[in-house]
């Protein structure tokens, strides 16, 4: 275990904002997150955990104690050689699309479509991670994590996860309880690709034939020409969620526009498309100071370099104005806001 103090921010969250935290603990193993909690020593409160910083917009100075999770390993758990299913776990700590690439390269379909997405292996639970039809709820089958109140274990299977779009218990009832250790995920040998998203399919086809290989490429092909790379351009991803509506509001959209995406989800619910939305009120490549929207994906919010989380939230606020202004839709952020606003 690495304990720090007064430590900058700016390398832990990809929107490169420069912030410090009081403390930062880094933990490497399951026996030291134990330790940790255990009640002898009092850390400052309050506790912050944090994965890559890939989907948290810091708006001040952190006045407590970040918990930094680096456990690692990848493991196959448990194969049934008849079927081709079988199961494989990955520390929290572990970058996600390194474990996707592992999958892929060893023939276990069910992550491919979720290829390069930014971050941990720790965070897939939280937040429900999703991509081009799939979510990593369909393929989690527990979580392994520790209570950070007494170090206990506890594992929640999928079940009680309770999860759905972009969300999950972890950011409800149990928000900051709980440090995630370890995610097991089921794969198989024998996948059935989904290429429901005509742009991903088209990709695919461009590439050659339906593999696992050529999935993931065309994933990180069309992320490529859509998504700023945070390491050259500081961003986190989609900064809203798309807003699931009633039908009704759908229907009478549509209508006024036309040309409007609509999607039906998982769950039968009709789903708008934040991206459209904000492009629509013309923010695309809209930029005050050194915040924007991002020129080729109207739902990424970037910092062109000194931005401050103040600046960016401002932004996202006046953002989310306008679309109720023009459309009547509350947009809700994705990102999570930490910090004075
Ligand atoms: N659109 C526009 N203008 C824009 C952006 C999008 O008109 O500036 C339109 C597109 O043409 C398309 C629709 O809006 O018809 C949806 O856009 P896209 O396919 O790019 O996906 P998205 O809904 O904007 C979601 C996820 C992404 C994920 C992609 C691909 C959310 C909040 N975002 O974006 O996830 O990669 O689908 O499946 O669900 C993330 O969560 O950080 C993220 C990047």
């Amino acid at each position: 275990m690495m304990i720090y103090n007064n430590i900058p921010l700016k390398k832990y969250n990809t929107f490169g904002l420069d912030y410090m935290a009081e403390c930062m603990i880094h933990i490497r193993t399951e026996k030291e997150a134990t330790a940790l909690f255990n009640g002898t020593v009092n850390w400052k409160k309050p506790f912050l955990i944090l994965g890559s910083g890939s989907n948290i917009l810091f708006t001040s100075d952190f006045k407590g104690t970040i918990l930094y999770p680096e456990l690692k390993g990848i493991k196959i758990e448990k194969q049934e050689s008849d079927k081709g299913n079988l199961i494989a776990s990955a520390g929290a700590g572990v970058n996600w699309d390194d474990f996707v690439e592992w999958s892929v390269n060893k023939g276990f379909g069910g992550l491919e479509n979720l290829s390069q997405i930014p971050g941990k292996v720790g965070a897939t639970p939280i937040q429900n991670i999703g991509a081009y039809g799939v979510e990593v709820k369909d393929q989690i089958v527990k979580v392994k994590t520790i209570n950070i109140n007494d170090g206990s274990v506890r594992i929640f299977s999928n079940k009680e996860c309770e999860f759905s779009y972009r969300n999950s218990i972890f950011k409800n009832s149990e928000k900051g309880k709980y440090l995630v250790t370890r995610v097991y995920y089921s794969l198989t040998t024998n996948p059935l690709l989904n290429l429901s998203y005509e742009s991903l399919k088209e990709e695919v086809n461009k590439l050659g034939a339906e593999t696992l290989k050529n999935v993931r490429q065309a994933v990180i092909n069309i992320r490529r020409t859509k998504l700023p790379d945070p390491d050259r351009i500081g961003n986190a991803g989609s900064f809203f969620k798309n807003p699931v509506v009633q039908n009704y509001v759908a229907i009478n959209l549509k209508n006024e526009y036309p040309d409007m995406p609509v999607y039906k989800d998982q769950e039968g619910h009709m789903k708008l498309a934040s991206g459209w939305l904000i492009d629509r009120c013309g923010w695309k490549g809209k930029r005050t100071g050194d915040a924007g929207v991002h020129e080729k994906q109207a739902l990424v919010l970037v910092n062109y370099g000194k931005a401050t989380g103040m600046e960016i939230f401002k932004l996202s606020e006046e953002i989310k104005r306008s679309v109720y202004e023009k459309f009547g839709v509350e947009l809700e952020r994705e990102v999570e806001v930490v910090g004075v606003i």
